[in-house]
């Protein structure tokens, strides 16, 4: 079986010197409790701001088992860009995936289904993995589109893409109305058809589909057990050290089982 991927997004959280102190725990625990490697059956990833990107690579590491990510990057290598990054100058920082389209991307910041496919080819182009975030809002949800809603902004941003690019995408699926203070924990009911709509379309075909939205120490194993759900990817419950610690065990107890 492949991995279980279990990562946070720090957001638009944590100074260089909370950064490092979490990044810094992680590496100990790893270092005392695993002999340095990721928890059996687990695949750790941490995708910090730009800020802290060589920060907790240099922490970690160039060994780790932790994959380090960034929370978006551009689709041009390089140019006239103000304010933005690339995907070379992300993998210059220390970063293996780029996170690409997150809700929150989508909502404040003008992302679209043709932009999250460029950044999926810039970061396919440059060897990272893209984390394509896909997911629907409560509206969507409420008429009954939601498998239909997300397929489509799955298809669009992995259109074109050859089967072996395709092998190399991680999709997570997070429904805008579990995400964040505003949202709510989804029920384990309401992720069985999502979950198999994705499933029979990318299942076996993309390195791994997984769920976000409101993941807390309750509700994470149930989450996994889920069919077609191969990891969890965490905001709030995971920014601090000891709740991240305990998404790994909690993975760990899962993989084994
Ligand atoms: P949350 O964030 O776990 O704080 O709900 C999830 C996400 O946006 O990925």
């Amino acid at each position: 079986m492949s991995p279980l991927w279990i990562g946070t997004s720090w957001k638009m959280t944590k100074t260089l010197a909370e950064g490092r102190v979490w990044a810094e725990g992680l590496r100990d625990h790893l270092a005392s409790e695993h002999g340095g490697q990721a928890p059996s059956g687990v695949q750790p990833f941490v995708i910090p701001s730009f800020t802290a990107t060589t920060a907790v690579r240099g922490v970690l590491g160039e060994d780790s088992p932790v994959l380090l990510g960034v929370q978006n990057a551009h689709w041009e290598d390089e140019g006239a860009w103000t304010g933005e990054v690339s995907v070379p100058q992300a993998r210059d920082a220390g970063a293996q995936v780029v996170e690409i389209g997150h809700s929150e991307r989508r909502e404040h910041f003008g992302e679209t289904v043709k932009t999250t496919r460029l950044k999926v080819a810039a970061a396919l182009r440059h060897g990272l993995t893209p984390l394509l975030c896909i997911g629907e809002s409560a509206e969507v949800k409420d008429a009954g589109g939601s498998s239909a809603f997300i397929l489509e902004q799955a298809a669009g941003a992995l259109e074109g893409l050859s089967a072996e690019e395709l092998a190399r995408v991680v999709i997570a699926y997070e429904p805008i109305w579990a995400i964040g203070e505003k949202g709510r924990p989804a029920t384990v009911e309401e992720l069985v058809e999502p979950f198999a709509a994705l499933g029979e379309q990318y299942s076996g075909r993309v390195m791994g589909l997984l769920y976000g939205g409101s993941v807390n120490l309750d509700n994470a194993a149930e989450l996994l057990g889920i069919e077609h759900v191969a990891g969890l990817f965490v905001g709030r419950t995971a920014w601090k050290l000891e709740g991240y610690l305990e998404l790994l065990r909690i993975a760990e107890a899962h993989a084994a089982s």
